[in-house]
């Protein structure tokens, strides 16, 4: 964010040094920082002249932040590569961690190369973000990392979908006992009230309507855009 503003832009480049910064936020250009209102609201797209990724540095994270990130990457699993789902039967390391991390950051590339500003596509990798952003906000940005609320989203929105008649019962019983596997939540708590404060300032939503990602088969994620209040009315 601060090369992204300095001078309005200098040159940068992007070494990640966890799973969550190396599947994600290290590619694409985004940036950003968070307000009392909700987060990444003040930001720009940046693209980073070259990411530098070591995974032998990921091999090196304490075993809790690199939980944290399989979140992003079972993400991407779900959202565009049934192989991708497949492979996260065990936590990936060694060679299994590269191939895993070029398949995440290629999947994030080719959606980025045709939607750069996030005005269509690129909102699929929003997929378990729209509850997931609410979860951090209302827990303060401190009571639940990212991947924890990123996971706890993707089974929210799953369990939302499937209440809704768009199907997903089979993803969302193997969702839930991958993210087991890999000690990340399948469900956090969130009254209806949060739901809506935190719903209404997310950026993804445009005046009464937002845009959210479902699923119903690994690797086959779609964008539905739907009243913004179906996502606390008949909460499952
Ligand atoms: N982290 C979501 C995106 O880069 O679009």
């Amino acid at each position: 964010f601060a090369a992204a503003s300095f001078l309005r832009g200098i040159r940068f480049i992007q070494v990640p040094t966890t799973l969550l910064a190396a599947v994600d936020s290290s590619v694409g250009g985004k940036t950003a920082i968070d307000l009392p209102a909700g987060k990444n609201l003040a930001g720009a797209f940046c693209q980073p002249s070259l990411v530098l990724c070591d995974t032998d540095t990921l091999n090196s994270l304490p075993l809790d932040i690199f939980r944290d990130g399989c979140a992003e990457v079972i993400k991407y699993g779900v959202l565009g590569s049934r192989t991708l789902f497949d492979t996260l039967a065990e936590i990936p390391s060694g060679e299994t961690l590269e191939a895993v991390v070029a398949a995440c950051v290629e999947q994030k590339r080719d959606i980025v190369q045709c939607d750069e500003f996030d005005r269509g596509m690129r909102q699929l990798l929003n997929l378990g973000h729209t509850f997931g952003h609410v979860y951090e906000a209302a827990g303060g940005y401190a009571a639940y990392t990212h991947g924890e609320a990123v996971a706890a989203g993707m089974t929210q929105m799953l369990r939302w979908q499937i209440a809704h008649g768009f199907g997903g019962d089979f993803l969302l019983a193997r969702l839930e006992r991958l993210l087991a596997r890999f000690g990340l939540p399948t469900a956090i708590d969130c009254d209806g009230d949060t739901l809506r404060r935190c719903l209404t300032h997310d950026k993804k939503a445009a005046g009464s309507r937002i845009t959210v990602v479902v699923t119903e088969r690994p690797g086959e994620g779609r964008l539905e855009e739907l009243p913004l209040e179906s996502l606390w009315e008949d909460m499952p």
